[in-house]
């Protein structure tokens, strides 16, 4: 079964297409980093138009790097949850559209659900050379998904059957990666900018706490990022009425390598400590980490350390959004539900992804 997967709930187009859930026939990718880099940040209004002017040519560079036509494809798959409104609509409305006119079988997927995903492509098309996994993970399965949006534990017991187990209580990983870049002065997206700087620095630098929490699996990362931002403050001798967007002129390159190491260890070995909690726990067969933060090294270095079984990393490309892991989770899923009419199939911007049509039908 051949599977196109569209993906476009945020700031990347991308189209891809897999075979029978494991096997990687093309991955076509186009970022929109460099038009949202001057505002610090993604513009909404922005970013659908970007999706609007690339969509088309995306999907067909999908195909012919696939050496496929429309009739070699079974199904496609399409990001309808969560993301942001105007960029959900055009990947769906794209989706649709050619669902109806050329009568493919339609699947809905969810983001969150599908970046777990890219762990199971393990086989590619010649054309491709990523580093993939030897092998699909086992289940139970334990997922830590850390993105910019998400930072959650969940216990897979298979596909389509699974609890989450615990999530941030404000904000996701990824924005606080993307918020102290912010404070530091380093470049947008603020994960690998400042995964690059802290190589430079001391991570026992400064000493930031790790949140304390009820849920045993929850997280909670506003208070560390308002730690940096304290700690700056105080470091470059200002009161806290001094404003934040002027902070970063003040810190020479060592104290920011310093603030950038400091924090990515503290934020990471709070992932670390709960997903060793979860795992020991719980015992699952496998344990992989999904979305854009999954894909620094940090925590695939801390994580391989703390847990007692071999870990297979998903390439990092496959980790940001893409829509090879769209494609993947919609062979699962169609090998297990009923498409959607191309009429009916509504985005759903803030759904939670215990929600989805596994848990509704
Ligand atoms: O999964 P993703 O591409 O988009 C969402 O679904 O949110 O994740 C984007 C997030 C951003 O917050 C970005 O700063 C972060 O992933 N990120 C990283 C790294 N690469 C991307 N965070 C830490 N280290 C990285 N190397
Ligand atoms: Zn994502």
């Amino acid at each position: 079964m051949r599977i196109l997967g569209i993906e476009s709930s945020c700031d990347e187009t991308a189209a891809a297409i897999v075979e029978d859930g494991d096997t990687l026939l093309s991955n076509v990718v186009r970022t929109q980093i460099d038009i949202h880099k001057v505002y610090g940040g993604v513009v909404p209004e922005v970013a659908a138009r970007s999706h609007i002017e690339v969509v088309n040519a995306v999907i067909d560079q999908a195909l012919t790097d696939a050496r496929l036509t429309w009739k070699d494809i079974d199904g496609i798959a399409v990001t309808y949850a969560p993301g942001l409104l105007g960029s959900l609509l055009i990947g769906t409305l794209s989706a649709r559209t050619i669902a109806l006119q050329k009568n493919i079988p339609l699947y809905p997927i969810h983001h969150v659900e599908a970046h777990v995903y890219a762990n199971f492509i393990t086989k590619q098309a010649e054309h491709l050379s990523l580093s993939l996994p030897k092998e699909q993970p086992k289940f139970p399965m334990l997922a830590l998904i850390v993105s910019g949006g998400h930072s959650q534990l969940v216990l897979f017991k298979d596909h389509g059957d699974y609890t989450l187990l615990g999530q941030t209580q404000d904000d996701a990983v990824g924005e606080a990666f993307d918020k102290v870049a912010k404070i530091l002065g380093l470049p947008y997206p603020g994960g690998p900018s400042i995964a690059e700087a802290a190589t430079k620095g001391d991570p026992r630098a400064y000493q930031l706490p790790k949140a304390k929490l009820q849920g045993a699996y929850d997280f909670s990362f506003s208070g560390l990022k308002t730690a940096v931002l304290r700690a700056v403050q105080r470091e470059v001798g200002v009161d806290t009425s001094f404003p934040s967007f002027e902070l970063s002129a003040r810190l020479n390159d060592v104290q920011r390598a310093n603030f950038a190491a400091s924090f990515q260890h503290t934020a990471i070995e709070t992932l670390v400590d709960k997903a060793e909690k979860a795992f020991h726990d719980y015992s699952p067969a496998s344990v992989v980490i999904a979305g854009g933060v999954a894909a620094n090294q940090e925590l695939r270095t801390q994580l391989q350390e703390r847990l007692p079984l071999p870990i297979e990393y998903a390439p990092m490309q496959l980790c940001t959004d893409n829509g090879a892991m769209i494609a993947t989770l919609g062979c699962f899923y169609a090998e297990r539900m009923r498409p959607i009419s191309p009429l009916s199939l509504e985005v759903q911007p803030s759904l939670s992804m215990t929600h989805t049509a596994w848990h509704t039908s």
